[in-house]
């Protein structure tokens, strides 16, 4: 089965956002296959926002990203990748469509609430960067 990585970041945990995040995936039908809280070291943060070493705004986004807990989870399901996409909005959340996450929930570019993988493979990148194999359910073995 399909599945994403999604992260709760440092302001949406702050904010007691965790449970609305998480809910809206269960309802939506999404299985929680993998979760913890943690605060991400330098050093994984740098290796997750690889892709935007270049840009201006790395240096503030790896020390936001490391700066307080996140959540960071597996989720899985039928074309999880794309749609928890749609369900986490644009990521300007002025751009972000009332409904999703972001238009919701978020008000900056930076402090939006939430990741996710913006592909399969990033999502099979991001996933074995924050979890071990072993950690994720297997629902496919349980009921
Ligand atoms: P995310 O989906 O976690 O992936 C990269 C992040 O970079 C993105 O969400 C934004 O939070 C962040 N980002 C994008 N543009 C800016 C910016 N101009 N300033 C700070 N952070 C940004």
């Amino acid at each position: 089965m399909e599945k994403t990585f999604l992260m709760v970041k440092p302001d949406g945990v702050q904010r007691g956002l965790i449970g609305e995040v998480v809910s809206r995936f269960e309802k939506k039908g999404f299985k929680l296959a993998a979760a913890k809280l943690m605060v991400i070291p330098e050093e994984l943060a740098k290796k997750h926002y690889g892709e935007h070493a270049e840009r201006p705004f790395f240096g503030e986004l790896v020390d936001f990203i490391t700066s307080g807990p996140v959540f960071a989870m597996i989720w899985e399901g039928e074309d999880v990748v794309k749609t928890a996409r749609h369900m986490m909005g644009a990521t300007k959340p002025s751009e972000a469509a009332l409904g999703t996450i972001r238009g919701d929930l978020g008000l900056t570019v930076g402090k939006n609430i939430i990741h996710g993988s913006d592909s399969l493979e990033s999502a099979e990148r991001e996933i074995n960067l924050f979890f071990e194999d072993s950690s994720a359910i297997n629902y496919e073995k349980t009921s």
